[in-house]
């Protein structure tokens, strides 16, 4: 059976590499006789490269090939991934990919495409790196009503968070050391301001509750302003910060989806998640929580997740998985405003003022405090309530804090 490769950048050429370090295994998982990478579609030129002569510019070169069965796609972004997708579908290839906007924007109308035609549309790569999570959640978790699910689902955010943490790095510093190990978008605007986790709380909200969440209805806040003050007033309250995503039932049957920087206990299974390392806490009705660990990003961690996933095109080349969810739903997603979180605030005023403003709040004292300001635990409050409280101060900032 043939393969092609869209996208030869970081994780492209991982999938290449994890195909052949791993052949004998991989051939054998996928009961073919051999899997062949045919062709790879990307506008460089490899010179040099072991695949070289694989490279191609065209993308027909792939679609009208019809022995090429099972195509990777980690182009990234959405066009012209979603309309190369789209055609290979139509054209009855199966597609794999790793690639989150794609899922997270235009899920819902690739697996309808890929049921009507009788292939597969697999995605395991495009959460959580190479840590199993779709397929366990589509299937293990199958006898649950998922009641929520959270977790930390950038590996590049979480690494920035970490080395500011533990080694004072700046965080123009870890930022750097992110993109340079692989870890960063091509864009890293969107690790930093939330963005890519909020397509992956997407995906597995539309997974765990069955209708397409788009990411346009997702309350969504980036680590860009966390400052080490904040992360010391969380030490100084056994917490640390970590850039949380979130998907949860309401009572009225809605959901509510978020993504923003949270204190996290430390005792917290997800508070000792540190480096490039995601982890995603699903919350079942009859399971109760089970937590899935490991690499989120990099080459190798995720190629393994995509490579996984072609195995499993090989395997059901005339039979179907069915994984997916079903069509949006208006007013489905809750306004994350409404959701009531208590805070960790610091603000440019006495304990006496802030008091007066917040109610009764819980002072909170850190080294390195500057005179001028107090700091302190809010009752719960929705955010609606914070902005209009923060707004009668100069200078403030409040971090939500979460309780799993
Ligand atoms: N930039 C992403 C991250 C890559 O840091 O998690 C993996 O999706």
């Amino acid at each position: 059976m043939k393969i092609a490769i869209m996208g030869y950048g970081t994780v492209g050429s991982g999938v290449a590499e994890v195909l052949k370090t791993n052949h004998e295994r991989i051939v054998a998982n996928s009961m073919q006789d051999e899997l062949e990478l045919a062709k790879i579609l990307d506008l460089r030129e490899f010179p040099g490269d072991e695949y070289e002569q694989l490279v191609t510019h065209d993308f027909n070169d792939i679609l009208n090939d019809p022995e090429i069965r099972i195509v990777v796609e980690c182009m990234g972004g959405l066009r012209p991934a979603y309309d190369f997708v789209k055609s290979l579908l139509l054209a009855g290839k199966h597609v794999v990919t790793s690639n989150k906007e794609l899922v997270a924007e235009k899920g819902f109308e690739l697996l309808t495409t890929a049921a009507e035609k009788n292939v597969n549309f697999l995605f395991e790569a495009s959460v959580g790196g190479g840590i199993p999570v779709i397929r366990p959640i589509s299937q293990c978790l199958a006898a649950n009503e998922i009641e929520e699910v959270a977790g930390i689902l950038n590996g590049t955010t979480n690494f920035i968070l970490a080395k500011m943490i533990d080694d004072g790095l700046s965080f123009e510093e870890a930022l750097a050391l992110a993109s340079s190990l692989g870890y960063a978008e091509a864009n890293p605007a969107a690790d930093i301001e939330g963005t890519d986790a909020c397509r992956k709380i997407c995906i597995l909200a539309s997974l765990c509750f069955g209708s397409h969440v788009y990411p346009q209805s997702v309350s969504t806040e980036g680590i860009t302003k966390i400052t080490l003050a904040d992360v010391e007033c969380a030490k100084a309250i056994g917490g640390v910060i970590k850039l949380i995503a979130s998907a949860k039932r309401t009572d009225d049957g809605k959901i509510s989806v978020s993504v923003a920087p949270s204190v996290v206990r430390n005792a917290c299974l997800l508070s000792g998640v540190n480096d490039v390392f995601n982890a995603v806490l699903v919350r079942g009705n009859v399971l109760g929580d089970a937590v899935f660990y490991g690499r989120g990003a990099g080459k190798l961690p995720t190629a393994s997740a995509v490579v996984a996933d072609v195995i499993d095109c090989a395997k059901h080349d005339r039979r179907r998985k069915l994984l997916g969810w079903g069509a949006p739903v208006d007013g489905f997603v809750a306004d994350a405003n409404d959701a009531k979180y208590s805070y960790l605030i610091r603000l440019k005023a006495s304990f006496e003022d802030a008091n007066k403003a917040f109610g009764s709040i819980e002072k909170v004292t850190y080294p390195g405090q500057s005179a001028d300001e107090t700091a302190f635990i809010s009752d719960p409050m929705s955010r609606k309530e914070l902005d209009a409280l923060l707004g009668q101060f100069d200078s403030a900032s409040a971090v939500r804090i979460t309780d799993y």
